[in-house]
C-alpha cells in the first residue's frame, strides 16, 4: 500500500518520490527502472531535464501497471495558450504514455495565465490527471489565483532544512495546494551533509543526515521527491517511516532556516 497524499480533485498522489533532475539521459531509464524496483511509486522530471523519453521508456518497461507509478512534468518556456497546449502534447510524446499524472508550470514566466488555462482544458481532456505549479512564491501563486479556474493541486517549490517555506505554506493549505519540496536534501548546498544538527539527531535515532532532512519535511506532510543515482541511497532515502521527531528536535531544526535560496533561483 503506497503512502499518498489526496490530491484537492480527490486523485492520490505518492508523498515520497524520486527527482531525476541532471541524470544525464544516458543512465536516467537504468536509475528509475532501480527506483522503481526499490518501491518509488512517484518520478519527476522536466521538459528542461531532457530525460522525459528516458522516464517514459523506464516506466513502460518497469513490469508496473500504468496506474501504479504517477509521473510528473514541468513545462518549461511557455509563453501563452497556443504554445502550451502543443507543449503538453509533445511531453506525452516523449514520455510515450496516454496520461501524466501531474503536470506542472517549471517557473512564473511568459503569460502564466494563459499557460495555467491550456493546462485546465488539457485537464478537462483527460490527458492531464493534475495540475499545478512550480516555483509561484506568494505573489505570484495569489496572482495566479485570480484567474485560475482550478486551484493548483501542487505547488512545488525550493524547501529544505535551510527553508522551509512557511508563509508560503500556510497559503497553500488554506487554498489546499499540496506543498511539495523541491532539493529536499538542499541538494547537499550549505554543508547540509555535514550539518551538526542533523549528524547529532540522526545519531538519536540511528538514522543518517539525509533522512533526518527528509523526516523533517515528510512529518510536516510536504510531499518530497529526493534524486540520487545510487541505488543505496535511493533505499536510505525511502527509509524514513520508521521514526518520528520530537517536538524539541523539529523545533531545534525550525532554527537552522535562513529563509532563502540556496541556488539563487526563485
Ligand atoms: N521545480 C524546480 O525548479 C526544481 C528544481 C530543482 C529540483 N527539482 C526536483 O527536485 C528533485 C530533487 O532535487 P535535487 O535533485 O536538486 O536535490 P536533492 O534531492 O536535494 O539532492 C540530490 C543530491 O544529493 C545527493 N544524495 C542523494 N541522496 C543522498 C544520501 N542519502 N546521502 C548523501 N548524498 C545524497 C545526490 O547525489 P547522488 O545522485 O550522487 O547520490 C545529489 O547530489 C530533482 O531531481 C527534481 O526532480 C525541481
Amino acid at each position: 500500500m503506497q503512502d499518498t497524499v489526496r490530491l484537492n480533485n480527490g486523485v492520490e498522489m505518492p508523498r515520497i518520490g524520486y527527482g531525476v533532475y541532471q541524470i544525464p539521459p544516458a543512465m536516467t531509464e537504468r536509475c528509475v527502472r532501480d527506483a522503481l524496483s526499490l518501491g518509488y511509486r512517484s518520478v519527476d522530471t522536466a521538459q528542461c531535464y531532457g530525460n522525459e523519453r528516458e522516464v517514459g521508456a523506464a516506466v513502460r518497461s518497469s513490469g508496473l501497471p500504468r496506474s501504479e507509478v504517477f509521473v510528473t512534468t514541468k513545462l518549461w518556456g511557455g509563453r501563452g495558450y497556443r504554445d502550451t497546449a502543443v507543449s503538453i502534447d509533445g511531453s506525452l510524446k516523449a514520455l510515450h504514455l496516454d496520461y501524466m499524472d501531474l503536470l506542472l508550470i517549471h517557473e512564473p514566466t511568459g503569460n502564466f495565465h494563459e499557460i495555467y488555462r491550456a493546462m485546465e482544458d488539457a485537464y478537462k481532456a483527460g490527458k492531464l490527471r493534475a495540475i499545478g505549479v512550480a516555483n509561484f512564491l506568494n505573489e505570484n501563486y495569489k496572482r495566479l489565483l485570480t484567474t485560475a479556474k482550478i486551484v493548483p493541486a501542487v505547488n512545488q517549490v525550493e524547501t529544505h532544512v535551510f527553508r522551509q517555506q512557511r508563509t508560503l505554506r500556510k497559503l497553500l493549505d488554506e487554498n489546499g495546494t499540496i506543498h511539495e519540496s523541491w532539493s529536499p536534501l538542499a541538494c547537499g548546498q550549505n554543508g547540509f551533509f555535514r550539518n551538526p544538527v542533523l549528524k547529532e539527531i540522526g545519531e538519536r535515532h540511528g538514522k543518517s543526515i539525509a533522512q533526518v532532512g527528509l523526516r523533517s519535511l515528510y512529518q510536516q506532510g510536504i510531499v518530497i521527491i529526493p534524486k540520487s543515482t545510487h541505488m543505496e541511497r535511493m533505499k536510505e532515502n525511502m527509509n524514513i517511516l520508521d521514526f518520528e521527531l520530537n517536538a524539541e528536535e523539529m523545533e531545534s531544526l525550525y532554527v537552522l532556516d535562513l529563509d532563502k535560496s540556496q541556488f539563487g533561483w526563485w
